[in-house]
């Protein structure tokens, strides 16, 4: 190594950080850069800032006081959590967490209430408090300091992830705290005071000048944000010139100063603003009554081929379930179709009419007239041609159509509007930026549902005719797309399901009037094309409205509203859909834009293929697409349809479109090419003393020795490896420790020429892995523990890739052999065969807390895994999936018959009744351990209720029980232990006689030498 190790290479707080990883995602559109734009796969800005300080941090001696002085910087101490406090206690958590003492002291509290709770009866205490909440108030007159004191007492108590409840994140806040400053720079020799000046200081300190942090991949921008956040000087590139858009506005514009802001806030309102005036001018939103039409309503409508009868199309005929308005369909002999009649609050016969008139159901039609149902397909005439391949049968719209041919299948029919009646005193304006809630009885917006009428029906008219005047003019232009859709396995979907070849077909006359005359207002109002923050904010800003007003947003009936299109990752044709009037659309437009405020200084961001990167940078931080499975360049096109020439405008030296065939996705032989020639370029465009991290979310072994391989192979060195969670799926971190992760290889530059054979490493990835897991054991904190067992398994891998990637060759293994192998999950590779190695050694040292660990290494595999598992109950784990990993590091294949449910939810062992004296002395590996045979003593026990009997068993079965005694005491001892468990009631009484039996055998014959 050509110099000191960094924090980042010694440890890092996964624990607190997943934890605030997950809170920031759980923010939703709260999160710092979502305002900005739809991006797939964000990271989190707190594991990009821990990242950067980890890497910027020298570790010491000390690695206790390196953690302290970690997680003061990054505000995740005590004192930073207490400081990012910003929402109130209410005061039954506050009581919940004093003393008697404390509470006699700011409470006003009966006194009669306690006598029975001396002050050490906490549980009693605990209780009457409970009980008594509404009589226990703060007392009169306490001070502000004495109630800041209390809540201050209180709040220190809580867990970690209670305290977060009430926290700001720390990526929005400031470390101030002068004292915190003092000693943070007194541990790191620094001046700092504050994060920048800590980042550039240690950055100078290490490189000579302040360093740069690199990202090729940077997508939605998260860590070229962060870094510039942070102090550093940035080179960000991507593939996709949205990812661009957003990276660009991430750093340019949310560095931006309040009053900047406001100006940027201005130039939208005035858009808006003219946009509205012209939209009144033209007439096509306003009713005759002067009600404003906030949404419409459309569905298709096809003719069924059983009876030809015209029929609306939509898989549920409920306008707002809020308001029981329904739609009707009633027959018209006279036309052969139906009318669609509004109703709002409709009665209980007439919902259950709508619920059954469904005409979209399973993939198929249903003709209220005539009761047949039609495949979808059939309607479609979709086919197959003599070799089996799909044929698709709609017509195909062409370039300048925008409306369906009167004989296509699917035919466009408006048969709702949601109007609104203005009782306020606001100006019209106001009223259609900012309703009045109708929960305000004076002056609430009223909502109207309606069918439209003659004049409704005109207006659309009128709508099409406007867009047919300006339609080539705007195509020309760009303010309405001109694209045709590339087929793929996204964006075949609208052109097989519709005939949509064209992205502007997505988008209905009145989506595309509208859309096109924000970008015509804002090409007006902004000066030129050097107007930059303005031009691109717009069209950030025109993104989040096609995401919502495009013939693909559903129509929510719960929430009265129009959803997004990318509400998944996919392009998702509808039957019926919502379209925004602009009442609708200024809360999109205009979302809030907070200020950031932050120094910018050389800072590059450029389009184009990470392989051809030409940048320096001294840390290369990055989330590549690999083994993941976002389509971005295909999703980016509904946008970049859009953007196209006001890009090419705006950034003369960018390119415009997805560039799919240079996008980097999956796995197989061609990514690992390209994956290799990237990281050797990036290794190549780096100091001999820089470093990089590489994020990655996969767990699977196999895509783990590929991308070592990769990694190695581009002439990088692992260093460190780190698991964080950061997904907010399945039902978050409280579930024990298998939620999906991010992982974190740290990476330097390869620079020995050494080489190596795989037996030989053998055992220096042993002695490093229990090197490895010793060091995390000793950083533990046992109050809050940092590092779960996938934590230590992880640590195994980490090990093994430092060893092996240490190396400039392992003699017997080959790499490009290795990498163009098709992984079909059978045949085992040498790496993965390495790294499953390095995880039995870890398992080894997964030893349960408070158990023998000299016992523990002479167990069998299956009665670790009984122990392991025992302890993932008591956790409260119960996914078959963490049984099954457990299963699988120990090396137990079969373990169904040691299970009482297999259910995936609801896995446990069986207890010793469960087991009975079935399969015991069986043919699988765990009827004949030792453990099998306490846990059948500990049944004959409870069956004689008497533990005489089942020391009785254990001394006539068990072959050489003298001196297996000490085990089959710590084996009793850490079954007894389930005893109090809340949630493990059916261990009450097993764990009870387990107890009893391991005194008996205790005090049997004491004196004769014990010595398994
Ligand atoms: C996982 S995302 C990065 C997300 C980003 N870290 C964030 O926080 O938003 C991977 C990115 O790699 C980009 N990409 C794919 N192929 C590429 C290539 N050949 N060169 C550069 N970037 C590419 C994708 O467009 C995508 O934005
Ligand atoms: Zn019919």
């Amino acid at each position: 190594m050509t110099d000191q190790q960094s924090f980042i290479e010694v440890q890092f707080p996964v624990s607190k950080i997943s934890k605030e990883s997950y809170k920031e995602r759980k923010a939703g559109q709260s999160q710092t850069l979502t305002g900005l734009g739809k991006w797939w796969g964000r990271k989190p800005l707190i594991l990009v800032r821990a990242a950067i300080l980890g890497l910027l941090m020298p570790a010491s001696e000390d690695p206790v006081k390196d953690r302290e002085i970690f997680l003061k910087i990054l505000m995740m101490d005590a004192d930073g959590l207490w400081t990012r406090k910003n929402k109130p206690m209410k005061n039954d958590v506050i009581l919940e967490n004093l003393s008697y003492r404390e509470l006699k002291r700011y409470f006003e509290a009966p006194a009669e209430l306690f006598t029975e709770c001396l002050e050490n009866q906490e549980k009693l205490f605990k209780q009457t408090v409970k009980e008594n909440i509404s009589l226990l108030m703060p007392k009169k007159g306490l001070s502000r300091a004495e109630k800041e004191e209390m809540t201050k007492l209180a709040f220190n108590r809580m867990s970690y992830d209670d305290r977060l409840e009430y926290c700001q994140r720390p990526e929005e806040t400031q470390l101030e705290n002068e004292y915190a400053w003092k000693e943070i720079n007194n541990h790191l020799g620094t001046q700092a005071r504050s994060l920048v000046e800590l980042t550039r200081e240690l950055g100078v300190r290490k490189f000579g000048h302040v360093p740069a942090v690199g990202d090729c991949f940077s997508g939605g921008g998260s860590i070229p944000f962060e870094a510039a956040r942070m102090g550093l000087k940035v080179y960000a590139s991507e593939l996709n010139p949205l990812g661009g858009l957003l990276t660009w506005a991430g750093l340019n514009i949310l560095s931006l100063p309040d009053d900047e802001i406001k100006k940027l806030k201005d130039f939208q309102e005035k858009v808006f603003d003219a946009v509205a005036k012209q939209v009144e001018a033209w007439g096509i939103e306003k009713n005759e009554k002067g009600w404003m039409a906030k949404y419409y309503l459309y569905c298709n409508e096809t003719v069924c081929p059983h009876c030809k009868t015209k029929v609306p199309m939509a898989p549920s005929w409920w306008v707002s379930k809020k308001t029981n308005t329904i739609a009707l369909l009633r027959y018209n002999e006279a036309k052969r179709q139906f009318d669609i009649d509004i109703v709002q609050g409709a009665a209980k016969g007439q919902i259950e009419a709508c619920e059954k008139s469904s005409t979209v159901r399973d993939g198929a039609l249903w003709c209220p007239k005539c009761k047949n149902t039609t495949p979808i397909t059939v309607l479609r005439r979709d086919d197959v041609d003599k070799d089996g391949n799909p044929v698709y049968g709609l017509r195909r719209w062409g370039e300048k159509e925008f409306l369906p041919k009167a004989d296509d299948v699917f035919q466009e029919r408006l048969y709702a509007i949601r109007y609104m009646v203005k009782r306020d005193s606001k100006t019209e304006i106001e009223f259609i930026k900012k309703q009045t809630p109708s929960s305000n009885r004076k002056h609430g917006t009223h909502y109207h549902y309606a069918a439209p009428d003659e004049n409704d029906l005109k207006r659309e008219q009128k709508v099409i005719d406007l867009l047919k005047e300006r339609f080539d003019e705007w195509q020309a232009k760009g303010y309405i797309p001109s694209s045709k859709i590339e087929e793929g396995y996204n964006t075949s979907q609208p052109i097989r399901e519709r005939g949509w070849q064209y992205w502007h077909q997505l988008f209905n006359p009145r989506q595309l009037l509208i859309l096109g005359i924000f970008l015509e207002q804002v090409e007006i109002l902004a000066f030129n094309f050097l107007e930059k923050i303005f031009l691109v904010y717009s069209l950030l800003s025109l993104n989040a409205l096609a995401d919502r007003s495009s013939k693909l947003c559903r129509w929510d009936n719960g929430g009265d509203k129009g959803q997004q299109v990318y509400y998944n990752q996919a392009l998702n044709t509808l039957y019926n859909y919502a379209t925004r009037g602009v009442s609708a659309i200024y809360e999109i437009w205009a979302s809030t834009l907070e200020p950031h405020s932050f120094m910018l200084e050389n800072c590059k961001i450029d389009i184009m293929d990470a392989r051809i990167n030409e940048n320096n940078s001294e840390f290369w931080i990055t989330d590549p697409p690999y083994a993941d499975a976002v389509n971005y360049h295909e999703l980016t096109e509904f946008f970049l349809a859009w953007d196209k020439k006001f890009i090419e405008k705006i950034f003369p030296e960018w390119y415009a479109d997805s560039k799919r065939v240079l996008a980097i996705k999956g796995t197989g032989e061609s990514f690992n090419q390209s994956m290799i020639e990237i990281y050797r370029n990036l290794a190549n465009h780096m100091p001999d003393n820089g470093m990089q991290v590489v994020m990655f979310t996969h767990q699977d072994p196999a895509v783990w020795a590929d991308l070592t391989l990769i990694l190695w192979s581009a002439g990088l060195h692992v260093t460190a490896a780190w698991n964080i969670a950061t997904e907010t799926e399945s039902g978050g971190l409280k579930e024990g420790n298998y939620v999906k992760g991010t992982v974190l290889l740290v990476l330097r530059k390869l620079t020995t020429e050494a080489t190596a054979f795989t037996d030989e490493v053998t055992f220096e990835i042993q002695e490093e892995v229990k090197k490895q897991i010793e060091s995390m054991r000793g950083l533990e904190d046992k109050e809050d523990p940092n590092f779960s067992d996938a934590d230590y398994l992880l640590a195994a891998y980490a090990a093994t890739l430092k060893v092996l990637t240490g190396y400039k060759r392992i003699g017997d293994i080959n790499v490009a052999y290795e990498l163009s192998k098709p992984r079909d999950g059978k045949a085992i590779g040498p790496v993965e065969a390495i790294l499953n190695n390095a995880i039995r050694t870890a398992y080894d040292y997964l030893i349960p807390q408070a158990f023998d660990s000299f016992i523990w290494k002479n167990l069998s595999a299956e009665e670790r895994f009984f122990i392991k598992g025992m302890e993932l109950e008591k956790s409260n784990v119960c996914q078959l999936g963490a049984y099954q990993e457990m299963a699988r590091g120990f090396g137990v294949k079969e373990f169904k018959d040691m299970l009482a449910s297999t259910k995936a939810n609801h896995v446990r062992f069986k207890t010793p009744a469960e087991f009975g004296n079935r399969w015991l002395r069986g043919a699988d590996p765990f009827s004949n351990t030792l453990l099998r045979q306490a846990i059948m003593a500990i049944y004959q026990s409870e069956k004689e209720q008497n533990p005489q009997a089942g020391r009785a068993w254990l001394k006539n079965e068990v072959e050489d029980y003298w001196n297996k005694r000490t085990t089959i005491i710590e084996l009793l001892r850490y079954l007894s232990t389930t005893e109090h468990i809340d949630h493990m009631t059916h261990w009450k009484s097993p764990a009870t006689y387990a107890k009893y039996l391991v005194e008996l055998v205790t005090n049997d014959g004491v004196g004769v030498v014990d010595n398994r």
